[in-house]
């Protein structure tokens, strides 16, 4: 079976109130529509066709890939119009129809329902609901099958009762599709081209339509405004955490755990409350993140430790290393075996050695720095002339005193010391002391000021 997958995304979402279209709207940092394409992509189709219309060319330019065809809709006359507009472009036997809207469909349970498009066969993909109010009725014959589905807003009184809605999912034999569509026609409430007329038409047709239910009726629930989109991203968070804790990790709070990307987990992972993981993260074994933290893109090596409130993005912590409270990690930020990096401490580009201290309230930047090598309290790199980036390169074993401003380009050799309150804009040899700091005079008999009285 050879497959291809129409994604329909081209409609308003006038209830988002938003100049972003509708389907651009973020779920744990990716747009709707791009989780719609994730899922499709798992089932390997030879191609995924997005018909847009209402801000095309944004979502053009933010989803475009080799695999994915963009079909315009000039003007949004329905589903089954948005259908017929991707219909030329199809060479495969199978279609599956998708929505932009509905981004937590997954691709498993759309492999059941290709399952029953077999010769003689659709496949449709219908919910249980308690209030199917808005929703297309299923409607079914004495013997059960399916034999149209009835909008809405066409329904008579009793149809309305049904509660099995339409999910709008649908398989279908690609040869038959191109006829239905042909046979469209607009004549009902909405004046709209239904794509659930290729129901009845198939019934006609002399096709079976087979049935089938997702397992969370969340994956079928579309996003139509902002109440529905957080009750859509809670879903998910949920779904994050639970799979998070089934490979061993111990979230505080699953409900105060927000994954946008990626994760791989080791066991015996703990995560304390508000911490969000964004991009590709990887967490080994044993290692601890302490509340309200962000990582991006980031990697923890075994026994990791990283307290409250710190900020990662683009940083390596090796095995042992901790970092924080209220540390943050910037790209290109390197942290060795058992380095540690304390309080109100900022890295960019820093590389830091085995065992290798910086504690407080220090920024590195540009830096390589050698292990044991420790960052006295209040220091920071010199790295920017207003112009140009610097490098600061320190041995190992090299003391560096508080309150250091090291002007770059430095460089300071192993076991090297520096006093307190230097400014070091010369090298320091291997085991010299650089003291650059003016000398302390004390001065006898000093006559402090005297509050002078106003009347
Ligand atoms: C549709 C179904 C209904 C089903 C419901 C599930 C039809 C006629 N009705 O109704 O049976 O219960 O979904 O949510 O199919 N779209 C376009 N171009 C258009 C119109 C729509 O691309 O001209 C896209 C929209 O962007 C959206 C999807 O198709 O992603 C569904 O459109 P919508 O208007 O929400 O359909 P409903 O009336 O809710
Ligand atoms: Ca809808």
């Amino acid at each position: 079976m050879s497959l291809e997958i129409v994604i329909l995304a081209a409609g308003q979402g006038t209830r988002m109130r938003s100049a972003l279209p509708k389907v651009l709207h973020p779920i744990a940092g990716n747009s709707m529509l791009g989780h719609v394409i994730h899922s499709a992509r798992q089932l390997d189709p030879q191609r995924i066709h997005v018909v847009i219309g209402h801000g095309a060319e944004q979502v053009r330019e933010r989803l475009a890939a080799d695999d994915l065809n963009f079909v315009l809709q000039d003007k949004q006359l329905g589903t089954g119009h948005a259908t017929a507009q991707a219909v030329p472009f199809i060479t495969s036997d199978t279609v599956l129809i998708l929505y932009g809207d509905v981004p937590l469909i997954e691709a498993e349970t759309l492999q059941r329902l290709l399952k029953h498009v077999v010769p003689g066969q659709i496949g449709l993909l219908t919910v249980e609901l308690s209030d199917p109010t808005g929703y297309g009725r299923i409607v079914r014959d004495g013997e059960g099958k399916v034999t149209a589905i009835v909008e809405h807003k066409d329904a008579t009184q009793a149809q309305r009762a049904i509660t099995e809605g339409n999910t709008g999912i649908l398989a279908v034999p690609a040869a038959h599709l191109s006829d239905w569509m042909s046979r469209l026609s607009n004549n009902n409430v909405q004046g709209e081209y239904y794509l659930t007329d290729v129901i009845e038409m198939a019934v006609n047709d002399g096709l079976q339509v087979a049935t089938e239910q997702p397992h969370d009726a969340m994956e079928v629930q579309g996003a139509n405004d902002r109440k529905q989109l957080a009750e859509l991203e809670r879903h998910y968070q949920l779904r994050q955490a639970l799979r998070l804790m089934a490979q061993g990790v111990t979230l505080r709070d699953p409900a105060r755990f927000d994954v946008r990307g990626e994760v791989s987990v080791g066991r015996d992972v703990l995560i304390d409350i508000n911490v969000i993981l964004e991009g590709r993260v990887v967490i080994e074994d044993d290692v601890v993140i302490g509340p309200n933290c962000v990582i991006k893109d980031s990697t923890l090596r075994k026994g990791v430790v990283i307290k409250a409130n710190s900020h990662l993005d683009g940083a390596v912590m090796g095995e042992g290393s901790d970092a924080g409270p209220f540390a943050r990690l910037r790209p290109g930020t390197v942290l060795e075996a058992r380095a540690h990096v304390g309080n109100f401490v900022e890295l960019k580009n820093a590389y830091l050695g085995e065992g290798a201290k910086a504690g407080h309230l220090t920024y590195l930047g540009d830096a390589q720095i050698g292990a044991r090598t420790n960052v006295g309290a209040g220091t920071i790199t010199c790295n920017y002339d207003g112009v140009n980036k610097w490098k600061t390169v320190i041995g190992e074993d090299v003391f560096i005193g508080s309150n250091n401003s090291l002007v770059a380009p430095v460089t300071l050799g192993d076991g090297a010391s520096t006093a307190a309150g230097s400014t070091i804009n010369q090298n320091v040899d291997k085991s010299q002391l650089a003291v650059a700091r003016s000398r302390q005079r004390n001065i006898d008999g000093w006559k402090r000021p005297v509050k002078i009285k106003k009347d």
